[in-house]
């Protein structure tokens, strides 16, 4: 039999590497940036059942279901975890700080305690980040619905990506005399009556990049649509799920991006002195149908620079 030599050995008889794959949840924005990492590794020679075995797991968006997915993979001793959203990343690292960790589209890895620095994590996390700015989504807001002074902000206060967003809205708003009214969530079940609590308070509202609201587009937009309230959201699935627009970047390049210090990882790259990687390349996304519904015109200048869905 032919043998796979590589930096890691994972105590694997049949020499293949364990890849261990921890996901949140399922929502769009989750799932294609999974797609993207197993592509990506095919890539880089990584081939599921070839020379990796690749053990995919799905969180249900619960800490204690994440909490028992990390400990099999210890147990397992997998080769490298990869942990796709924040707390799915927070749970693999309360469970080891030898494994080799590469999460994907953490926002915000320092105050979610995942790494030291971005430069230089310091240990055995390190990854891609997905971070955004509250500020220049609000710029946004400017262009494409001007005047308004009071912004809703919907959110799972449990997610440490949504609150770093967050403190950046709020900072924003102090700056410029806007008011920040917030409605908060602890899981998906309490979603539809805080929308619907900003409803009538508020004239704009804004969500970061919140998985709980990520997975509830549809209760969500129903009750804004209806509303006639702009909705401005932080990822482009949440704008192809019916809010009205985002500055926000590309989870294909992402996924693609993890792919590769997950290679690298596997080569035996130390992720202590791996940087975390941001994506520069951001884009504008509108939801015309959106739009249309609540009686918006999107600025031509908008339009120009924008990706439109529904595509
Ligand atoms: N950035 C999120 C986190 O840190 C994960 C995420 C990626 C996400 N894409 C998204 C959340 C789209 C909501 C919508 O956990």
């Amino acid at each position: 039999a032919v043998t796979m030599l590589t930096g890691c050995g994972g105590g694997n008889d049949d020499g293949k590497l364990k890849v261990g794959i921890i996901q949140l949840m399922e929502h769009p924005s989750l799932d294609t940036i999974r797609t993207s990492i197993i592509e990506g590794l095919e890539e880089e020679g990584y081939v599921d059942g070839e020379n990796i075995v690749i053990d995919y797991q799905n969180g249900q968006n619960d800490m204690s279901t994440m909490k028992n997915i990390a400990q099999k993979f210890v147990g397992d001793e997998v080769d490298v975890i990869v942990a796709i959203a924040t707390p799915a990343a927070q749970a693999a690292l309360s469970e080891t700080t030898d494994i080799p960790i590469v999460f994907a589209a953490i926002t915000d890895p320092v105050d979610a305690e995942l790494v030291d620095s971005l430069e230089t994590p310091g240990g055995n996390v390190t990854g891609t980040s997905d971070e955004v700015s509250a500020e220049q989504i609000m710029g946004l807001a400017k262009e494409i619905t001007p005047g308004f002074k009071t912004i809703g902000a919907l959110y799972n206060i449990g997610e440490d990506n949504s609150v770093s967003v967050v403190a950046g809205l709020k900072d924003f708003a102090a700056k410029n005399g806007y008011k920040v009214v917030e409605s908060t969530v602890t899981n998906t079940s309490e979603v539809q009556q805080a929308a619907q609590y900003l409803a009538d308070k508020v004239d704009v509202v804004f969500s970061p990049i919140d998985n709980t609201i990520a997975s509830s587009m549809a209760v969500v937009t129903d009750i804004f649509n209806k509303a006639d309230i702009p909705y401005y959201v932080s990822a482009d699935s949440m704008v192809k799920d019916g809010g009205l627009a985002t500055y926000g970047i590309d989870y294909t390049v992402l996924g693609n991006e993890t792919a590769k210090m997950i290679a690298d990882i596997l080569g035996g790259a130390d992720p202590a002195t791996m940087a975390v990687k941001k994506m520069s390349d951001m884009s504008v996304y509108v939801n015309t149908d959106t739009a249309k519904e609540i009686g918006v015109e999107i600025p031509k200048a908008v339009l120009d620079k924008a990706t439109t869905f529904p595509q």
